[in-house]
């Protein structure tokens, strides 16, 4: 395995003068998360020690001053003093708003001189700044730190950069979300978005309507409580936040530079607040979690915002707007009732004059109005924010409206997905995000032109909580994931380059490991799914991001565990005919944190034949079969409602949207004796045979997701077969293929017969 060598990572983003003396040097200079827009070396060292002065002049710079000294005492062991005059002689690091007036909003510049480091920048933009230099220290105590000459000008491409808890779902303690908020901080995210209510819970005190927390804020299932009564730093009743606590969130977030944006979901997603106070559904609605659109409603809306309006200074409230079962409104003679007096015509007008009137009264309060994207069905409320979260359509249409919008469209946001082989996470409620997707996130849409990019603020990486019950799998979703969508909306998109985003990491999970965040340890370099070969052994070299990380594994199937093999140089596996191996592995982060079990497949195997296939029709035939079908496997019960001959998988030939299924047969010519890759990208299922025998299965209900299979073919004519289905929402299919070392390709009519 790789031994980590900070100076290794530091070579990649310097120039080559830099080189010599990077190499010598022990600083992860550029291991900076998210990359700065700007950064030189210079000539020389400042050496950090218990002389070193911390000179802050005016009130807000002491601040900062303070938790940088808070931040080193915990790291390095190192207390500096304090002063408001800049010492005579050299040894000082200057937090100065003086000359900052030329820098962007947020943005900073640091230099790290031999004799000082200095810091300029407004309130928020020496915060940064100081967070950087925090990045640029040594892990562990130290009585002197050497730090290199460094010019780094910074500043971030958008000005809202959030990140979303959901605690209505699950609680977590005011201890708790403080480590949260110094952690976002750290990578520069300054819009935390609260998700205070939901049908499952109720998490603010609201002094006007105690029995919002007194009956919905207990845990349903008490087993997976924790937080408050498990910490015991609160008061041991529901699972709730005082407007004490809230008041001390909201100050401990602003000394971050994080702005709170309170959630209060309506008219949907109300459960919580219909069980306390039932009289705010419509009568003789089945659906108890949106609230009725009627007088009484609005005056209690209007309390509650109250003391929410009173409890955030920042100038955001979210009001939800997501998901409204509307279905309640119409089964309501009340309902009814009021759209006919108001002159709207139908659910959706109803939900938009809902949204217009508690706009209307937030705006009397100072406060801006943010909504899920649904608040445009029926029209905008004239100064609404949007949300966009499914997909970026909601995003795109807002800003043409001019309205101003932030993007966290659902495919590269939620950070609730996966990050990797579902079969191998834990239990999630699905999607797919891996690191790279998060990082390659732009929050500007290629379809806005011009100003209408102006109306994007920026993102929100959200975190929702029905299967996340703990402050670890919260970390675990959240890290290293968080890091790179900081990229995405601090850093200059001009330069984003993962792989170097993959250098800096290893510097970044030691710091996590040091602040005990428990990040997904990932899935070691080098291990592929599967390995399939006509050799009699598979050669397989690993390497982890993770600095000083082990690997333990098994080769007969069973779980690894510390006494298993260690892993120490490049495994040379031994593969029978025809017989199946399995690798599994453990990689174990210095602290003792062990990931999941990864793994992969070996196969040896002898070629497939060619089959005797004269009459050479281009294309395939194809069969269309109509249902609610959960199987690829299963679309061939029923009769085809289609056939015909078609040259491509493109699914928008067959003019169907749900509930449907596909299935093409017919013959693939390959040239040479080869191995080859398939990989089958669907929404929903798929499974692919080639000669009969299954070398993709993607099959089940599912969002797109690509998976492969490798087979060896004779040259010359293999029968092709491939199934899909769709039920509802997306639809995709793709397929690509590659011979050995090849890049994989779109598998198109000319190697397609029947
Ligand atoms: C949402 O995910 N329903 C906003």
């Amino acid at each position: 395995m790789k031994t980590s060598s900070r100076a290794v990572w530091i070579l990649f983003l310097l120039p080559a003068a830099a080189l010599v003396r990077a190499e010598n040097s022990v600083f992860p200079s550029v291991s900076v998360v998210p990359r700065p827009v700007a950064v030189k070396l210079l000539a020389g060292t400042f050496v950090l020690n218990g002389q070193t002065r911390i000179v802050a002049v005016d009130r807000e710079s002491r601040k900062i001053a303070g938790l940088f000294n808070d931040f080193l005492l915990k790291q390095d062991g190192l207390h500096l003093r304090i002063t408001v005059n800049r010492p005579k002689r050299e040894n000082f690091i200057l937090f100065s708003q003086v000359d900052s007036r030329a820098l962007p909003e947020e943005g900073y510049r640091l230099v790290i001189g031999a004799k000082s480091i200095r810091i300029i920048g407004q309130p928020a933009g020496l915060f940064y700044g100081m967070q950087t230099l925090t990045q640029l220290l040594p892990l562990g105590l130290q009585p002197t730190i050497e730090l290199p000459g460094l010019d780094i000008t910074d500043y971030p491409r958008f000005g809202y950069r959030g990140v979303l808890l959901d605690v209505g779902r699950h609680f977590f303690s005011v201890t708790y979300l403080k480590k949260l908020l110094d952690l976002a901080a750290q990578y520069k995210i300054n819009r935390f978005h609260w998700h205070l209510t939901d049908d499952e819970g109720w998490r603010i005190e609201i002094k006007k309507y105690p029995r919002l927390t007194d009956v919905s804020s207990y845990p349903k299932d008490p087993t997976t409580a924790h937080g408050s009564l498990a910490l015991g730093d609160e008061a041991p009743h529901g699972e709730y936040y005082t407007q004490e606590q809230i008041k001390d969130i909201v100050a401990y977030a602003q000394a971050r530079f994080i702005t709170v944006v309170p959630e209060i979901e309506m008219p949907g997603h109300s459960g919580a607040a219909v069980t306390a106070y039932p009289q705010l559904a419509c009568t003789h609605s089945a659906l108890g979690n949106v609230l009725c659109p009627k007088e009484e409603t609005f005056t209690f809306l209007q309390n509650v915002l109250s003391e929410v309006a009173a409890l955030f200074p920042g100038r955001y409230v979210h009001i939800g707007g997501d998901e409204v079962q509307k279905d309640s409104w119409r089964q309501s003679a009340e309902t009814q009732a009021i759209m006919k007096r108001e002159g709207l015509k139908d659910e959706d007008q109803l939900q938009s004059y809902f949204v217009r009137r508690i706009e209307r009264f937030l705006t009397t309060k100072g406060k801006l109005t943010i909504g899920w994207d649904e608040i445009l069905e029926g029209g905008l409320a004239p100064n609404a924010i949007v949300m966009s979260w499914r997909g970026e359509g909601g995003g795109i249409e807002a800003a043409r409206q001019k309205h101003k919008v932030i993007m966290t469209p659902s495919d590269y946001c939620y950070f609730d997905y996966n990050q990797g082989d579902p079969q191998r996470e834990p239990a999630s409620i699905g999607g797919f995000i891996p690191l790279e997707k998060a990082y390659g996130y732009d929050p500007i849409p290629k379809e806005l032109q011009g100003k209408e990019r102006d109306y994007v603020l920026g993102a929100q990486a959200n975190v929702w909580t029905e299967y996340i019950a703990t402050p670890e799998y919260l970390e675990y979703m959240l890290f290293p994931r968080l890091l790179a969508f900081s990229e995405a909306v601090w850093s200059p998109i001009e330069g984003n380059d993962y792989d170097d985003f993959r250098r800096r990491l290893p510097y970044q999970f030691a710091r996590l490991d040091k602040q005990d965040v428990h990040y997904r340890i990932p899935e070691p370099d080098g291990l592929k799914d599967f390995y399939t070969t006509t050799d009699d052994h598979a050669r397989v070299e690993l390497s982890s991001l993770v600095p000083a990380a082990r690997i333990y594994y098994t080769l007969d199937g069973s779980q690894p565990t510390d006494n298993s093999s260690r892993y120490q140089s490049p495994l040379q596996i031994p593969l029978q005919p025809e017989q199946k191996t399995t690798l599994n592995l453990v990689v174990i982060a210095p602290g003792g944190r062990r990931s999941v079990v990864y793994g992969a497949t070996f196969q040896r195997r002898s070629y497939r034949d060619a089959i005797r296939f004269d009459a050479k029709q281009p294309g395939l035939t194809f069969a269309l079969y109509e249902g609610k079908f959960t199987s690829a496997q299963s679309i061939e019960l029923g009769t085809p409602a289609v056939r015909g001959i078609t040259s491509s998988f493109d699914l928008q030939q067959f003019s169907r949207v749900f509930d449907y299924g596909i299935s093409f047969d017919g013959y693939l010519t390959v040239q040479s004796d080869d191995f080859y890759e398939f990989a089958v990208e669907s929404d929903d299922g798929s499974v692919l045979e080639i000669d009969d025998e299954v070398v993709v299965d993607n099959d089940g209900i599912h969002g797109s997701r690509v998976v492969t299979g490798h087979i060896p073919l004779r040259q010359g004519v293999h029968k092709f077969k491939l199934r899909y289905f769709q039920s509802q929402g997306g639809a995709t299919l793709r397929v690509n293929w590659a011979g050995s070392g090849g890049e994989l390709q779109p598998l198109v009519g000319f190697a397609l017969y029947h």
